[in-house]
């Protein structure tokens, strides 16, 4: 049965009973209003560790003044049956009075690989994430942790963290969830409009687009012009940013050559939601 702890220092006495056991730590950092995608990594921590850690908490310090903090989707008794059901031994789900009950003056602050993409549009964002990560870090004192790749850049932000600071942590990065029609799977999903949600469809479409392109050698400059028209057309959509870039260095590519690990990402707003979405190949 799983247990629900909402304190730093329970957490604590449970993980350390945890590690005296010999168990390894799974740990699977959530802001919550679970789905499908979050559940895939509680499956892929399951398969790999003892012990299954998950947090559930909407980091403020992560959203912008304008951001959606306040309204961000929240159901903690839908959260709590979904994460046991699937297969969690510790949730761990702290107040911001218990995170932060001062306000916060050390910040972890990753250069380089939060410059482009999301670290563009959310200034500060990415500081929110590496500082909250490394926190829960320090708590959950996991083996691994697992992240998914719907946030590309979020999972190359956290492994130079980890790199850069020897935490003792394995970074273990999953697969994007999506819909049976495409939509990578988001708990912000549930704020589109039907009119949204089926125009939103046009994210993966395009990507699926790439793909194809990619695989007939299509120039990549080429290719960002043709998903831009593409999304551009769907009278909804206000494109954030679409680029291409090298994976998982995200720096801009000087020049194309065979064999290259790419990255084509995506960030468009419909309505008052901003989705972002991915795809990870390379150039023939
Ligand atoms: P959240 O958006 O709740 O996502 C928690 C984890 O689930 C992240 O690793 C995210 O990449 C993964 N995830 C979300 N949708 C997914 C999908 N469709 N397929 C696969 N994985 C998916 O990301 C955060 O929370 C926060 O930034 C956090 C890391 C918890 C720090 O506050």
């Amino acid at each position: 049965t799983m247990q629900q702890l909402s304190t730093i220092e329970d957490v604590r006495v449970q993980i350390q009973a945890a590690r005296r056991q010999g168990k390894t730590i799974g740990f699977v950092p959530t802001m919550g209003f679970l789905h499908e995608g979050h559940l895939s990594l509680v499956k892929a921590a399951r398969e790999k560790c003892d012990l299954v850690v998950m947090s559930i908490f909407v980091n403020p310090l992560q959203f912008g003044p304008n951001e959606d903090f306040e309204r961000y989707p929240r159901d903690i008794e839908r959260d709590s049956r979904m994460a046991s059901e699937a297969g969690v031994d510790l949730l761990f789900t702290p107040t911001v009075e218990e995170m932060y009950p001062k306000p916060i003056l050390t910040t972890v602050s990753v250069a380089n690989v939060t410059t482009p993409l999301c670290g563009a549009s959310r200034p500060g964002h990415f500081d929110g994430v590496s500082t909250v990560v490394l926190k829960l870090f320090s708590i959950v004192q996991p083996d691994y942790a697992f992240f998914g790749q719907k946030d590309a850049q979020q999972v190359a932000v956290v492994t130079q963290m980890v790199k850069d600071l020897s935490v003792p942590v394995e970074v273990v990065p999953c697969p994007i969830v999506r819909e049976a029609d495409g939509l990578a799977m988001s708990s912000r999903n549930v704020y589109l409009s039907a009119e949204e949600r089926s125009q939103a469809l046009i994210l993966s479409q395009s990507l699926q687009q790439a793909a194809e392109w990619l695989a007939e050698g299509k120039p990549l400059a080429e290719i960002k012009e043709r998903i831009e028209q593409m999304i551009a057309a769907k009278p909804l959509a206000d494109i954030d940013y679409i680029q291409i870039l090298g994976y998982p260095d995200l720096e801009p590519i000087e020049k194309e050559t065979s064999g290259q690990d790419i990255i084509v990402a995506l960030a468009v707003r419909f309505g008052k939601t901003r989705l972002i979405d991915n795809l990870i190949a390379s150039v023939r």
